[in-house]
């Protein structure tokens, strides 16, 4: 089904190519499928990578913004958007931190987890007054590209022509050295509880519960970054409700703008203070456009059913990639499984109208729309046992 006669792709000549040449150019969609320039149909099992939870082109969320569109699309931060209170009010309420939660908006994962990396080492400055500077992050972990996010983010392709990296970010090799590492020097460890980009591997309850303990102990902030896994991807509203932790600080976006660039930090107050007026800003974050479209999409995740029904179909996704795959590891509609040749099964499944995403060289990852049905379910299955 895949064209090689799209028009867009023989002129990228003025694009970086930082992503590399793509086979396939997006230009509508519906629902859970997208539809290229030739107007061939694909069944989308990557959403966007874990963005578009309620699907392409949803119809209420086009009204929400046309009219946010046609009313005030930003303001910048000099000024207060209500939109920003009552976004910040439900995710405070939902989040089940050990205390009031505050919340500030950004624009995508990768300054969310910027703005908790500066916020884990100004409370340990400004409030409790420890000075400490190191943060902990776990092997395999992915926490966005900027430099400091990167800093967090081990994999040594990523780091390649960007160093020196921010000092005092350390990886160590194991999850058990990550452990043996907590001492009361570190200011905090930021997690992912199923690692998404590394093949979408959820990490054991009792080791997530065993990091937060000695956090806890020695004075060290717990981040966790929902950034993929957050906004019900994983059929609770935040992955971490599955394992019994409970984070200082959380990290938001992908999911929560279904496309439109919505991130968040949600913090404890008492961690939240040490941003006090001037530490930290952006000047769209929390827009008004991107706060109608957050609320929203909040407000459509958290209806009753919606979440029962990501655990539902996610349970048949997973009892399919059971039949077919070896190592099949996830959580509610957020699936990573082997394949021999990672390249040639995502190119080969294109062909036939499925759309998924490689992780390495032997690994693919689903992440469809979170309003897949176990229709769409059957036709994936059709297409993987013609690609494989
Ligand atoms: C867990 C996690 N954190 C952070 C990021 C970075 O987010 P963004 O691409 O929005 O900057 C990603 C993106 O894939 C992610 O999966």
């Amino acid at each position: 089904m895949s064209s090689t006669t799209n028009a867009t792709l023989s002129h990228v000549d003025s694009l970086f190519n930082n992503y590399g040449t793509r086979k396939l150019s997006m230009v509508r969609g519906e629902g859970v499928f997208l539809y290229d320039e030739t107007g061939a149909r694909y069944l989308d099992f990557t959403a966007g990578i874990a963005v578009c939870n309620l699907g392409h082109a949803h119809k209420g969320l086009a009204v929400v913004i046309a009219e946010q569109a046609q009313t005030l699309l930003h303001t910048s931060n000099l000024f207060l958007v209500p939109g920003q209170v009552a976004l910040a009010d439900k995710l405070a309420g939902i989040a089940g931190l050990a205390e009031d939660a505050k919340v500030m908006f950004v624009n995508s994962g990768t300054e969310a987890n910027e703005a908790a990396l500066k916020l884990a080492r100004k409370y340990h400055a400004a409030v409790a007054k420890t000075n400490r500077t190191k943060v902990l992050s776990l092997p395999g972990a992915f926490h966005g590209r900027t430099m400091g996010a990167l800093s967090l983010t081990p994999k040594a392709a990523y780091h390649n022509g960007f160093t020196p990296l921010l000092p005092d970010c350390l990886t160590p090799n194991s999850l058990e050295d990550v452990l043996a590492a907590i001492d009361t020097d570190v200011a905090a460890c930021i997690v992912e509880v199923v690692q998404g980009e590394k093949g979408v591997y959820p990490l054991q309850a009792q080791y997530l519960q065993e990091l937060s303990k000695r956090l806890r102990e020695v004075g060290a902030l717990l981040i966790v970054d929902e950034v993929q896994t957050g906004v019900g991807r994983t059929g609770t509203f935040f992955a971490y409700e599955q394992v019994g932790i409970q984070p200082d600080i959380v990290t938001l976006a992908k999911g929560l703008g279904n496309g439109f660039p919505v991130g968040a930090v949600i913090a404890r107050k008492s961690v939240a203070a040490a941003f006090t007026p001037g530490a930290h800003g952006t000047t769209f974050g929390g827009n008004p456009l991107a706060m109608a479209v957050g609320n929203y999409v909040f407000d459509t995740v958290t209806k009753t059913g919606f979440l029962e029904g990501v655990n539902r179909v996610g349970k048949a996704l997973e009892e399919v990639l059971l039949r077919h795959f070896e190592h099949v590891s996830g959580r509610g509609l957020m699936w990573g499984f082997d394949v021999a040749d990672a390249a040639s099964f995502t190119s080969r499944a294109a062909d036939r109208g499925l759309l998924v995403t490689q992780c390495s060289d032997t690994r693919i990852r689903v992440v469809p729309p979170l309003i897949l049905e176990e229709s769409h379910v059957q036709a994936f299955e059709e297409i993987v046992q013609e690609v494989i």
